[in-house]
């Protein structure tokens, strides 16, 4: 794609830096909604944009805003910079490429639902991102973009950054703000949701840093020029993480509704060569496994179009994996991830992927046979609809998926050639 909404500092050299990010219509935006747009019409152009989540769930954005009650208060808005899931890179490249935009999309979501303090919650393991965000911070501060009665009106906001400490489960946003709370980073059960009982109790929004940076681009042109790009249901662009078994591993930026065959071959690539296509993995681990072949290719990715695979398109990290995978490993690297980043909370998910592991590991070894490929298919079964968080249901969907659309990975493993022998 030749034209960037987010990854704007590809084709603007220097837009980390205030003065040049200020050339380029920077926080033409954010004036504008302090200065001339009630709260009301700011959430009504981002509800008319269809923005919708890019964390992974895809929950219109605008529609989350509008939640807040208006007796409650105060109000907070938290950014969910706490990318975790396995081959999701993106907010990385924009927090530290593109760092205002991000902010001022924070900033503009704080006016919206008239918060005064906004929070970014970054995983421990960019905590050089933390300090570079504060340096911006520091900026807009001193430039009189961010901090008291801004722009002489009666608005003012405070913004802060705060490290995780590499929990994967910190990334849920309620196990998120109890950890921001300075509590043990444990989910809480929703209903209710953040909306009506966040930080402390009180309404709070959470979105993920790319949902953010879209925001300014939104206000700036108004809801109708966003649906320039994407489908219908999906409008915008969406950054896709490709890694995995592909030449050209990296962020792309491209509109919603891209296929498969474009992003893996045309931009990624393709497959090391003497290699096939196999299947694809498109929100991480959390992912149930696509199998690939022509007839799937041609499949549009956006939030709608994945629901026959019984996947989701998630954050959009798609890992590509060639025949040289045998399924069987895959399964045991992933649920071993998730062993370890079970928080403990419930029952399900802390027996249920310890157990999963357990499994896995003695099938990679070659010490189990095809009643134990049974008896994992039958664990992550029984964990589906019964854990506390998503991270318990997502570490059942590639055991399953696998296990349903590469049996024959499985039995060559159990009968043949275990992979650690
Ligand atoms: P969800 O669908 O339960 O919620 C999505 C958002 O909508 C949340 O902010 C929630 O508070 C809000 N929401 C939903 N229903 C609501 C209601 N009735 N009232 C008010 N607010 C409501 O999804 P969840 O569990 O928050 O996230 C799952 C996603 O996270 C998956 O798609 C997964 O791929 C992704 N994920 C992303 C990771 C990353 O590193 N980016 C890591 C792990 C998972």
């Amino acid at each position: 794609m030749s034209e960037y909404l987010i990854l704007r500092h590809r084709a603007i050299p220097g837009l980390e830096r205030l003065p040049v990010y200020l050339e380029h219509q920077g926080f033409a935006a954010f004036k504008k909604a302090v200065m001339e747009l009630p709260p009301a019409q700011v959430i009504q152009m981002v509800k008319d944009s269809g923005l919708r989540g890019r964390g992974g769930a895809g929950f219109p954005t605008g529609l989350k805003w509008s939640f807040l009650p208006n007796d409650l208060w105060p109000h907070y808005v938290v950014a969910n910079a706490d990318e975790s899931e396995p081959g999701t890179f993106k907010d990385r490249e924009i927090m530290e490429s593109n760092p205002f935009q991000f902010l001022e999309g924070l900033m503009i979501a704080a006016y919206a639902v008239q918060a005064n303090v906004a929070y970014i919650y970054i995983r421990g393991e960019y905590w050089h991102i933390a300090r570079w965000l504060d340096q911006k911070i520091a900026e807009l501060e001193q430039a009189g973009l961010l901090g008291e009665r801004l722009f002489g009106t009666d608005y003012s906001l405070r913004i802060y950054t705060h490290l995780g400490a590499g929990a994967y489960i910190c990334g849920e946003e309620t196990a998120l703000l109890e950890s921001l709370e300075g509590k043990l980073g444990q989910p809480r059960l929703r209903p209710p949701f953040p909306a009506t009982a966040g930080l402390y109790n009180r309404p709070t929004v959470v979105n993920n840093v790319e949902t953010l940076a879209n925001v300014p681009l939104i206000v700036l042109n108004g809801p109708a020029w966003y649906h320039n790009y994407g489908t219908d249901k999906s409008p915008g662009t969406k950054v896709f993480s490709l890694s995995g078994c592909v030449n050209r591993p990296g962020n792309y930026e491209l509109p919603f509704g891209v296929t498969f065959r474009e992003l893996i071959f045309e931009h990624g690539g393709g497959v090391p060569e003497g290699r096939t296509l196999k299947a694809v993995m498109t929100a991480g681990a959390s992912s149930v496994l696509i199998p690939m072949d022509e007839s799937v290719l041609d499949t549009p990715m956006d939030y709608e179009s994945l629901n026959k695979f019984g996947g989701s398109l998630g954050s959009a990290s798609v890992i590509v994996l060639d025949d040289s995978v045998n399924m069987a490993w895959l399964t045991q690297k992933t649920v071993n991830f998730f062993k370890h980043e079970s928080c403990g909370k419930c029952t399900p998910c802390r027996e249920g992927t310890y157990w999963m592991n357990r499994l896995a590991e003695r099938i990679v070894r070659g010490k189990a046979g095809l009643r134990e490929v049974e008896l994992l298919y039958q664990v992550a079964r029984q964990m589906q609809g019964k854990c506390l968080c998503a991270l318990g249901e997502f570490s059942t969907l590639a055991v399953v998926s696998s296990i349903d659309r590469f049996r024959a990975d499985f039995e060559a493993v159990v009968t043949k050639e275990p992979i650690y022998g």
